[in-house]
């Protein structure tokens, strides 16, 4: 049987295991807006209001003119199929501090391993590339995965806001979650 080329991910800028990240493009306004509107996401993610493709469009025409923020595309490395976002956000380079997030849109990308894949890469970059300090983020006390995705990366359980968020009737506490440089190169 004739053997398929390697596929060469060329628009990648991060390549992991399982996925690569890439610049976002216009092409990719659907999926933003599933990985905003997508109720299960909303759930996990705590988000309250709805976005549509003209709002998308507007973030991704503007994005890379603010230095503060540096989104990627998650694209699993065998299918080439988009799915989902992550990113570095108020990236500070006076205090090499930035705030990391994660989505993938849809649930039947979860627990195959993407999320883990995407939060080692981004430490990576955070540490090796942009020279952070710094990375840290908050997760609902009931996001299993994530919590999970984010401690194999080391990313350390620093604090908890009580009643951090609210949905459906409810307040839910949050982990602030944290790892530094020192952490990672193991000083
Ligand atoms: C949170 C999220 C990024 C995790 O990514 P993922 O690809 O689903 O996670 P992984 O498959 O890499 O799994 C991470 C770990 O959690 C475990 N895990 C996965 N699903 C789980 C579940 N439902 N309950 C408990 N543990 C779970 C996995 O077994 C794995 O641990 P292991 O390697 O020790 O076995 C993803 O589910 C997601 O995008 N959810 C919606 C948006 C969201 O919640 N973002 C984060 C907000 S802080």
């Amino acid at each position: 049987m004739k053997k398929s080329p390697p596929k060469k991910f060329n628009k990648a800028f991060l390549v992991g295991e399982k996925v690569y990240l890439r610049a976002l493009e216009l092409d990719d306004l659907d999926l933003l807006c599933k990985c905003y509107n997508s109720p299960e996401v909303r759930r996990t993610f705590f988000l309250n209001t709805p976005t549509n493709r003209i709002q998308q469009e507007e973030y991704v025409r503007n994005l890379y003119k603010q230095k503060d923020h540096i989104p990627l595309i998650i694209v699993v490395k065998q299918t080439d199929k988009p799915i989902g976002i992550t990113a570095f956000h108020r990236v500070d380079l006076v205090s090499r501090a930035a705030v990391y997030s994660i989505i993938i849109a849809d649930s039947a990308d979860w627990s195959k391993g993407y999320g883990s894949d995407v939060t080692r890469l981004m430490v990576e970059y955070g540490f090796e590339i942009l020279n952070l300090n710094r990375i840290q983020l908050h997760v609902c006390v009931e996001n299993e995965a994530g919590i999970r995705a984010y401690e194999k990366a080391g990313f350390v359980k620093e604090g908890l806001l009580r009643q951090g968020m609210y949905r459906n009737g409810e307040y839910y506490d949050f982990f602030v979650m944290g790892i530094l440089h020192q952490d990672y190169y193991g000083r």
